[in-house]
């Protein structure tokens, strides 16, 4: 093996991608592969512990993040991409590390108390909630992923995956890497109001949105609010739409940046500069998830090579676990 070693990480399908995920973790995974041997799950099981009654657009959203990741330059050539319920070995391992942590261990985890608490569940707490990390250790675990590349969210479930790495070394011999968080200075983009971008706050601008789309939602942004008529001084720290100029006007960002302050430009002009520049930023990612929408089979062969290569992968570990444990 040519490359530093083996990266793996996933995203739950909950839908489409927008510019957030592009900017924070897309952008990072398609740096990465030319460094690492990467593999990319779309981590359905991890779905359905929040969503196990809402399984009706389930598939949409497996191919419409699939192609998303290929449009925004994820290589299958180079990566691979692979759908987490279509590997078995994954549940087996999950099955067999639940035997070697311990549930007040999994209590602890601050994600889990979040969810809770989030979603007012407290009398009938799935028990795939409380088991979350340990699914994730399995993904990470089949594939001795070596770095995870993920946000700091997700850095309490990397400490358990390698406690129970640990473990699992302890007790039968050693077999698996102590997979090691990988936190890129990720690149932090606020959504249309200035809260977090999300799908669940309607403030975000997908990476399928159109032209149109782009202009009408950045239209609805956020400016500063001190700025009211055309002669007043703006600051642009204060403002979102500066906070998108940086990363996609990045050559012109120094010279929006003094106009604003000296009242030159207007917030309209400003923001149509800006909507240009999403739109720019995004148009070979639209030309290419038109291919893909339009030549359905392509993302079917992708997956079915993504799922045997992971396969193969799978079943040598899983052949080694079950000899460390002494089941055969
Ligand atoms: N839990 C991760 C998230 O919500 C998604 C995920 C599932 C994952 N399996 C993984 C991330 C394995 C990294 C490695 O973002
Ligand atoms: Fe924001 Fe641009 Fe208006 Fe300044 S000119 S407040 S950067 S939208």
């Amino acid at each position: 093996m040519s490359k530093k070693g083996t990266i793996l990480s996933g995203m739950r399908p909950t839908g489409k991608l927008h510019l957030g995920h592009l900017i924070g973790v897309l952008d990072n995974w398609k740096r990465l592969q030319k460094e690492y041997d990467c593999i990319f799950e779309v981590a359905d099981w991890h779905a359905l512990t929040t969503k196990f009654d809402q399984t009706e657009e389930l598939q949409e959203n497996i191919r419409e993040q699939v192609i998303d990741w290929i449009s925004a330059g994820i290589d299958p050539e180079e990566s691979i991409i692979f759908v987490q319920s279509h590997i078995p070995e994954i549940a087996e391992l999950n099955l067999l590390l639940s035997m070697i942590v311990s549930v007040s261990r999994l209590e602890r985890n601050p994600t889990y108390k979040d969810q809770i608490q989030e979603l007012g569940v407290k009398d009938s707490i799935p028990f795939g909630l409380l088991e979350y990390p340990v699914l994730q250790a399995a993904d990470i675990l089949t594939f001795k992923g070596d770095k995870v590349p993920v946000g700091e969210d997700q850095l309490p479930h990397i400490e358990i995956s390698r406690e129970i790495a640990r473990r699992f070394n302890h007790l039968y011999g050693e077999t698996f890497p102590e997979p090691e968080p990988e936190l890129a200075e990720i690149k932090k983009l606020l959504g249309l109001d200035g809260r977090k971008m999300s799908k669940s706050y309607g403030n975000a601008i997908y990476l399928s949105d159109g032209p149109k789309e782009i202009e009408n939602k950045v239209k609805k942004m956020v400016t500063d609010p001190d700025r009211i008529r055309l002669d007043d001084p703006g600051n642009p720290e204060v403002c979102s739409v500066f906070g998108y100029h940086r990363i996609f006007t990045e050559d012109k960002a120094e010279e929006i940046d003094k106009g604003c302050r000296k009242a030159q430009i207007g917030c309209m002009d400003c923001k149509k500069t800006l909507a240009n520049s999403i739109t720019d930023y995004l148009s070979d990612i639209h030309q290419k998830r038109r291919e893909l929408k339009e030549n359905p089979e392509i993302v079917d062969e992708i997956l079915a090579k993504g799922v045997n290569k992971a396969r193969e992968i799978a079943k040598v570990t899983l052949e080694e676990v079950r000899k460390a444990m002494n089941l055969k």
